[in-house]
């Protein structure tokens, strides 16, 4: 435990015996632009963008003293860890909000071994757009593949101002109705110029997370040659060829790739945008590491989640996402009164599951421990979605009835519908919503009750 909490960079002269270290949600000064525009005023764990790196090994214990130094309530959501109810971070639904001034214990074990995150619960909208996020790495029990270099490449995007400064308009309904807070500048761990040397042939894992509001990112590596192993933390039985990747808000992937590019030429991870491919992420090979490239991996060794009981005889339950720009849809029920949609809009709600703008009283879904539960969602929106289930990993399920990988997050397009299936094996109340955190806080949220 002592040799994890001293790899998260915590100076050791802040710990004292049976003190979690901290983790301060604060004001911090980022340079997010090149370095000829001002600094960025921004809000960090500890100041800093991205917050500091949590990494454990599977199995362990991760304990944080949050601090709330914000003008306004906040909590910590641990993204994909499936974890004691309790501390999943949820206002209302799994504890208070922490207020401004006030602290929170964060204890949980970690499970599963892969790439995670964490990011505030409260006004998720603002305070993410302001740059609250950071990485927290589970590493396999039996070691990790064999690499060169393992590494955490946090994918953001900024509304910034002329002066780059965080543009306001958190509340925005037309960004709201539409695909949410989408930036004008991408950054790579808090750089607007990520790059780094690299050697030819040399093999890297990359932990891609997209940390955006509301961006899908569609990825390509150049001058790399590699693999996918994992999505959303979660092991591939087998690795899959890396081609184009998309990443939507809070979806994971861990890559493996080797350098192909020569020496003296660069190699870049490119973002793919309407008008064409930017580079996020530029490495300059500077030397040879070896002079071949290494075999294909192995599997990562799968984590303990509980394979599917039958699906005909799981409980069931619908999902329809309504509402957004451009929808068919006419209103919803909010505060147990049908309002349409302009009076929804006056109250900062424009879209609907199932009917309804406001959190439910009742579950989507009340299920027994251990029960298989499978949801069909059906996307009637004109927009995309990234639907999050917070607590457990699901599978897609094919029309054949083939499982997918597992996920925590799905991407969802316009028109479409789909199911997903899960073991309901970890008990207490669980979100189920849209990770464009513009839709969620809209009305995009619902909840699953496991006894
Ligand atoms: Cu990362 Cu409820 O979400
Ligand atoms: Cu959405």
């Amino acid at each position: 435990m002592v040799a994890a909490l001293a790899a998260t960079g915590f100076r050791p002269t802040a710990l004292q015996a049976g003190t979690p270290p901290d983790l301060i949600a604060r004001e911090g000064v980022l340079q997010l632009a090149p370095a000829n525009y001002p600094e960025t005023q921004g809000i960090g764990y500890n100041g800093a963008v991205p917050g500091p790196m949590i990494r454990l090994p599977q199995g362990a214990r991760m304990t944080r003293r949050f601090q709330n130094e914000l003008p306004q309530p906040s909590t910590i959501h641990w993204h994909g860890i499936r974890l004691d109810n309790a501390m999943d971070g949820v206002p209302g639904l799994t504890q208070d909000v922490v207020e401004p001034g006030a602290t929170f214990l964060y204890d949980f074990v970690v499970p599963d071994a892969g790439t995670y995150w964490y990011h505030p619960h409260n006004r998720s909208y603002e305070q993410m757009a302001r740059g609250l996020s950071g990485a927290l790495v589970v590493e396999e029990a039996g070691g990790g593949p064999e690499v060169d270099n393992d590494e955490v490449l946090l994918i953001d995007d900024w509304r910034l101002a002329e002066d780059a400064q965080i543009a306001g308009g958190f509340g925005d309904m037309h960004d709201w109705a539409h695909a949410g807070r989408i930036g004008n500048w991408i950054t790579v761990n808090g750089l607007g110029d990520w790059r780094k040397p690299v050697q030819q042939h040399s093999r890297h894992r990359w932990r891609l997370v997209n940390t955006a509001n509301a961006r899908i990112f569609s990825l390509e590596a150049q001058g790399l040659g590699g693999w996918i192993i994992a999505l959303d933390g979660m092991p591939l039985d087998a690795p899959q060829p890396l081609d184009r990747l998309t990443l939507a808000p809070a979806q994971r992937a861990d890559i493996i790739v080797d350098v192909t590019a020569s020496v003296g030429e660069e190699a870049f991870l490119v973002s793919f945008e309407r008008d064409g491919g930017y580079a996020i992420a530029t490495f300059d090979v500077t030397a040879i590491a070896r002079s071949e490239r290494l075999d294909a991996p192995s599997p990562l060794p799968p984590n303990p989640v509980p394979q599917l009981g039958p699906l005909e005889t799981a409980r069931k339950a619908a999902l329809l996402m309504e509402g957004g720009a451009m929808g068919r849809m006419g209103g919803a029920m909010m505060g147990g009164q049908m309002m349409g949609m302009r009076e929804m809009a006056g109250a900062g709600k424009v879209w609907a599951f199932n009917g309804m703008a406001d959190m439910p009283d009742e579950p989507l879904v009340a299920a027994d421990r251990g029960e298989t539960v499978r949801i069909d969602i059906t996307n009637d929106t004109a927009w995309p979605h990234a639907m999050h289930l917070h607590g457990h990993h699901f599978r897609q399920i094919g029309s054949n009835g083939t499982a997918g990988p597992l996920r925590d997050t799905l991407l969802m397009d316009r028109g479409e519908t789909a199911q997903i299936a899960f073991v309901a094996d970890n008990p207490g109340d669980w979100l189920l919503h849209c990770h464009m955190l513009e839709h969620s806080a809209g009305g995009m949220m619902t909840w699953l009750r496991v006894a």
